[in-house]
Formats: structure tokens, C-alpha cells, sequence
């Protein structure tokens, strides 16, 4: 097939890139660069021994993605592109909804144009809020927690909405867990700017040398050992997930939501345990106060998407970690080392 990966120079699209030039399938990728390096895109054609196009453009563009579909002429497009920061979204949240949901409207009036209505998008497990019990079924009431949260909620509205108009929509709503982990060559894996946000990013940092101590937000919950837990999900399977949406896409219309989780909850002294095995020494870190907005544990219910799309995940927190951390042992400045 031929597929437009929106985000694709991203930590989990150019993953998922790598896996469909793997597979065999041609590939365009459509970022603006705004939190990604073309670098990533160059390993990817490095790693898979051919490349994907690549056309630096805003989604919110309906111009550029019209040529891209012009020239390109794509089946089909997985979209990642989107801001991701939850604490930022909150602080600028019309960027937020103009970015991830005019830009998603802008992708999906372009892709009608052209006669393409096959889509995965990535969704969130922050969809599920905060009161639902786990592990989280996708049958289960959304309502999203914050902006970022609410762009993932608006746009599977509008997305469902869409597959209900018209039956020749394909849709996937994937509904990401906690994705960690690198490609295990290690060439390609997450940079995030500046301050990282997520915990396995900070912990590979800190283990870099790049950053004196990991803050656990919390360590009076109540868990197992006080920490939150959370289903962490290796960025390589999470890749394999799309792959497998996109078959399924292949001949079922309409609008069918996965989860993309192990279905097991492992906690943030476990997840640093864990990393500090692959490094081979400690990793300096203090509890602190609890994080606004955090709750104490979730996972997914992966079944659905065992039993529709033949997938679950394979990699393990070990290799989550021994992967994560070989990617930024060899890159300990990201791609700006290149
Ligand atoms: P990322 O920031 O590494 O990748 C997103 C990519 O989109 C970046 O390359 C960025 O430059 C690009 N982009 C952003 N706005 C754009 C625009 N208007 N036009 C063109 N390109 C644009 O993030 P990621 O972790 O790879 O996440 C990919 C997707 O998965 C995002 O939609 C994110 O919300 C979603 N998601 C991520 C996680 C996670 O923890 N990483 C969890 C659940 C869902
Ligand atoms: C995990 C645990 C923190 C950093 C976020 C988004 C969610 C989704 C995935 C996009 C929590 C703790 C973290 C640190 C810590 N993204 N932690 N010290 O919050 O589960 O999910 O990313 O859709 O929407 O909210 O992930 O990695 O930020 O945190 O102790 O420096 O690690 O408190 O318990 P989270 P996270």
C-alpha cells in the first residue's frame, strides 16, 4: 500500500514508519518538524534499506496536503501528528484544539477530496478521565481531563461522526497506553525538548548524566509500593499495532476503537528498578510531592484488539528499558548529535 504517516518524523511514528517500509508498503511522511528532526527520518531509510518521502508541511494546511495527495496519491494515512504536552495544553490550549483538531479536520477534508477514507488515528488512554475502573474496555464512557485529553476525545468524536455519515469510511481510533522503549539498533528512539515530561525519558536522562536525579511524583499512593502504576507498552509493538489496524481497515468499513496496552500495570519504582538493571548501576531519585492531574494506576483491557486484529504485545519491561536505554546511551543528546 501506499500510506501518508502525519507525524512521521515523531518518537512513535518514525517507528511505525520503519515498520511499514518494512513490510513493504511505500510510505510519505507529512510533519512540520515542530518537535521532531528529519535525522529520525534518515535512520529509518538507514534501518529499513530504502525510504519514505518526505514533505515538511502543517496539517492545518489543506493546500500542502492537497499536493501531497496529488503527487503521492495515498491508500490510505495513519495520523500522528499532534501536540502532545498535557501541562502545556493547559497553559495554551487554543493551540492546542487549532493544531490537533483543525489540523485533523483540514487532513480529513483533504482526504475526502481525494477519495481516501481509510484512517488510524492515535488516540489516548487519557480519553478514559478519571472515573472509570480498570483495566479500561473501550465500550467504557470517555471524558478526557484536560485539553490535550479533550482534543484526542473531540477529534474520535469527529471521526465517529464522520464513519456514521458515510459507510465508505475506514476508521481506527488507537488508544495508546504509556509507549517507551526504541528500536532495538538503537538508531532511532525518543527526544523530547527541553524538560522531558514522561518518566522513562527522564530516568534514561538522568542515567545519561544529563540530569542530576529522577522526581517520583508521589510515593504515598495507594499501590503496591505507593507509586503509581501504569501499562507501559514497548514503542516497536505499539508500531505493529498499526500495521495490524491497517490490515484490518483493508477490507471492514467503518469506526472500531482498540486499546494499544500489555494489559499490566507496572509502577515507577518497578519501571526504575527495571532501567537500573539494564544500566547496571543506581539511578539517583527522591519522592516528592504528587503530580496534578496523575492517578494512582490504570491499564488497558487489551483483549479487543487480540481478538480483532490477532495482536498483543510481546516485548517485556526489560527490554522497554534495555532498548530505551542502548538508543540514548549511543544518542545521549538525541538527534542533535548527529
Ligand atoms: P511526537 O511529538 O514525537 O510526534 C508528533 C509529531 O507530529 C512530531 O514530529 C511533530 O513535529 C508533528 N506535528 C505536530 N503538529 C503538527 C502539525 N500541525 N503539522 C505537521 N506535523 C505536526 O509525539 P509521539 O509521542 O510520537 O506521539 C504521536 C501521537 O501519538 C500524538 O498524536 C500523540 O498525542 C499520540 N500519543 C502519544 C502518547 C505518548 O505518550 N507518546 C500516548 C498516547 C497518544
Ligand atoms: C507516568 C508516571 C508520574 C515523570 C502521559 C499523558 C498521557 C499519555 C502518556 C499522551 C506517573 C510519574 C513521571 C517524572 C514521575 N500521553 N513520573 N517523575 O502521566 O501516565 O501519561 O503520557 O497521550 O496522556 O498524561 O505518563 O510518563 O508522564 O508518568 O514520577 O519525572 O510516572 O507521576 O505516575 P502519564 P508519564
Amino acid at each position: 500500500m501506499r500510506i501518508l504517516v502525519t507525524g512521521g518524523t515523531g518518537y512513535i511514528g518514525s517507528h511505525t514508519v520503519l515498520t511499514l517500509l518494512e513490510a513493504g508498503h511505500d510510505v510519505v511522511v507529512v510533519d512540520n518538524l515542530a518537535n521532531s528532526s528529519q535525522e529520525a527520518l534518515l535512520r529509518v531509510g538507514e534501518l529499513a534499506g530504502r525510504e519514505a518521502a518526505f514533505v515538511k508541511a502543517d496539517i492545518t494546511d489543506e493546500q500542502a496536503l492537497d499536493a501531497v495527495f496529488d503527487e503521492h496519491s495515498p491508500e490510505a494515512v495513519i495520523h500522528f501528528a499532534g501536540l502532545k504536552a498535557v501541562g502545556e495544553s493547559v497553559t495554551i490550549p487554543l493551540d492546542y484544539y487549532y493544531n490537533n483538531v483543525a489540523g485533523t479536520i483540514a487532513l480529513l477534508r483533504s482526504m475526502d477530496r481525494h477519495d481516501v477514507r481509510s484512517i488510524v488515528f492515535s488516540s489516548s488512554a487519557t480519553v478514559y478521565g478519571e472515573h472509570n475502573p480498570y483495566p479500561y474496555v473501550e465500550k467504557m464512557e470517555i471524558g478526557a481531563m484536560n485539553p490535550y485529553g479533550r482534543t484526542k476525545e473531540q477529534i474520535e468524536d469527529i471521526l465517529s461522526d464522520l464513519g456514521a455519515s458515510d459507510s465508505r469510511w475506514h476508521i481506527a481510533l488507537l488508544r495508546y497506553f504509556n509507549p517507551v522503549g526504541a528500536h532495538p539498533s538503537g538508531r532511532i528512539g525518543e527526544d523530547p525538548q527541553g524538560i522531558p515530561n514522561n518518566l522513562m525519558p527522564f530516568i534514561a536522562q538522568v542515567a545519561v548524566g544529563r540530569r542530576e536525579k529522577l522526581m517520583v511524583f508521589g510515593g504515598d499512593y495507594e499501590t503496591p509500593d505507593g507509586t503509581c502504576q501504569r501499562d507501559f507498552i514497548h514503542v516497536v509493538d505499539l508500531a505493529e499495532g498499526h500495521a495490524a489496524a491497517l490490515r484490518y481497515l483493508e477490507d471492514h468499513a467503518g469506526v472500531f476503537r482498540w486499546n494499544l496496552g500489555s494489559g499490566q500495570g507496572t509502577s515507577v519504582l518497578e519501571m526504575l528498578r527495571a532501567f537500573e538493571a539494564a544500566v547496571g548501576s543506581p539511578i539517583p531519585f527522591e519522592i516528592v510531592a504528587r503530580r496534578a492531574g496523575d492517578l494512582p494506576a490504570f491499564w488497558a483491557d487489551p483483549s479487543s484488539a487480540l481478538a480483532d486484529l490477532g495482536w498483543s504485545t510481546t516485548r517485556t519491561v526489560a527490554q522497554m528499558c534495555e532498548d530505551h536505554w542502548r538508543w540514548q546511551k549511543n544518542n545521549p543528546m538525541g538527534y542533535a548529535t548527529a
